[in-house]
């Protein structure tokens, strides 16, 4: 493949990508699309770019009808939010009828929307009148997706921060705040009828910015460690995300729901940070990211230690750095690509070259793709004409995914 030039090169990996793209429904990676800023890109040069590393779910925090519409016919499964605001509208089944009527059933199903957040760590604000109002909610929507005949296609969960543990460590001794387990069991319940799964924030970058000193970086960070052995279920983790993810099963064991999936509904690394924000870099943004999407691409790690068999679900966070976010700078800083399309760093790899078994020897996986000749390898197509954009998107999705590489 080196001997061909610039243009062969990009066709024969526009194939290789979407090969890849349909043999790998299982190992498959999600991303968060938020949009808390006033700088981002085009949706439609958004959907490239999630289509550049590799990912075939995306998260979204509304049902943005720009985004929505921008998905269409890309294969890419689409998750909505309803935000907390929503809440107390939502538990009248007549208008979360209404609303789906209005903002998803137009793009069903030209866009593959799969499910539905209803509320986002609702049960970490102790807030009495949001928390009473989740469950009604959630399965009023569900009601309403029944009455559409869209109940089977699309499904209604909830996203919870870590913080619903008590006890996180060892993974074993996992359990659910005392205080929460009356307003969970139903919800569990009613995931469980439903067929949903439940979905965690889990941000081992938390865990260690709060103990730099004791938390093993590499342990942190998916890099080579000794790890650390459960003493009661005697099993062996070599990351804190799986660990993080076994506490959450076995809360839910506990409390006797054992079988309902575990999704990672977002997780990532900031590229930047304050002062007292240990950890938050480049660097470790770079290790964390790019081993958690190399792990979720590769065949030979299916599980969690506890969940051997059960397909990793995870969503990264996020597509963007999202420059109106409040808070400390980490939290304008977890993107994977700046505003302009470039990515914030290299990922260590490229979708063509990813450990990725659907892809063909022939296409030299392994081999990895020189960078683009050109000066940075990044095709501005904004001032593209409209005809031409979405084969160019295209294009610069490939390019981006050779200049992940490096
Ligand atoms: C919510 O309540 C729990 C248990 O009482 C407490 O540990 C936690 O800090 C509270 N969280 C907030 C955001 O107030
Ligand atoms: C592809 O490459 C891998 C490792 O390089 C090798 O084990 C495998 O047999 C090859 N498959 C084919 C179809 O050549």
């Amino acid at each position: 493949m080196e001997d061909h030039s610039t243009f062969p090169r990009i066709f024969s990996m526009f194939f290789i990508t979407t090969v890849a793209f349909f043999a790998t429904s299982v190992l498959s990676i999600g991303i968060n699309y938020g949009q808390i800023a006033n700088n981002l890109p085009s949706p439609d040069d958004a959907v490239a770019l999630v289509k550049c590393v590799g990912a075939t779910k995306v998260k979204l925090y509304d049902a943005d009808p720009r985004v929505l519409k921008a998905f269409a016919n890309t294969g890419v499964e689409v998750m909505v939010g309803l935000g907390n605001e929503y809440l107390s509208r939502m538990k009248d089944p007549t208008k979360a009828q209404a609303w789906i009527k209005a903002n998803l059933q137009p793009y069903l199903p030209a866009t593959k929307i799969t499910s539905i957040f209803v509320g986002n760590e609702v049960l970490t604000f102790n807030d009495t009148s949001l928390t009473s109002n989740l469950l009604p909610a959630m399965q009023s929507v569900h009601t309403a997706l029944l009455n559409l005949a869209l109940d089977k296609q699309i499904t209604v969960t909830t996203t919870h921060s870590l913080a619903v543990l008590q006890t996180s460590y060892p993974p074993s001794a996992g359990a659910f705040r005392t205080d929460l387990a009356p307003c969970l069991a139903p919800i569990l319940s009613f995931q469980a009828k439903t067929g949903s799964p439940f979905l965690i924030n889990a941000y081992p970058y938390f865990a260690y910015k709060a103990n730099p000193k004791q938390v093993p970086l590499d342990f942190v960070l998916f890099q080579p460690n000794q790890g650390m052995v459960d003493p009661s279920s005697n099993l062996h983790y070599d990351n804190m995300l799986f660990a993080q993810i076994d506490a959450v099963y076995s809360a839910l064991t506990s409390l006797g729901y054992g079988k309902l999936p575990v999704h990672i509904s977002e997780t990532g690394w900031p590229s930047k940070g304050d002062e007292d924000e240990a950890g938050a870099n480049l660097e470790n943004a770079k290790k964390y990211n790019g081993n958690l999407i190399k792990m979720a691409m590769s065949s030979s790690k299916k599980g969690t230690p506890s969940r051997p068999n059960t397909d990793l679900n995870i969503y990264v966070f996020a597509l963007f750095n999202e420059n109106m976010k409040p808070g400390p700078t980490s939290e304008r800083n977890y993107g994977l690509f700046k505003p302009d399309g470039t990515p914030a760093y290299p990922l260590g790899f490229s979708l063509a070259s990813a450990p990725n078994d659907a892809v063909s020897n022939s296409t030299g996986a392994g081999t990895p793709p020189r960078p683009p000749t050109s000066s940075t390898g990044y095709l501005s197509i904004s001032s593209a004409p409209s005809l031409e954009r979405r084969w160019l998107s295209s294009v610069v999705a490939l390019m981006v995914g050779l200049i992940l590489k490096f």
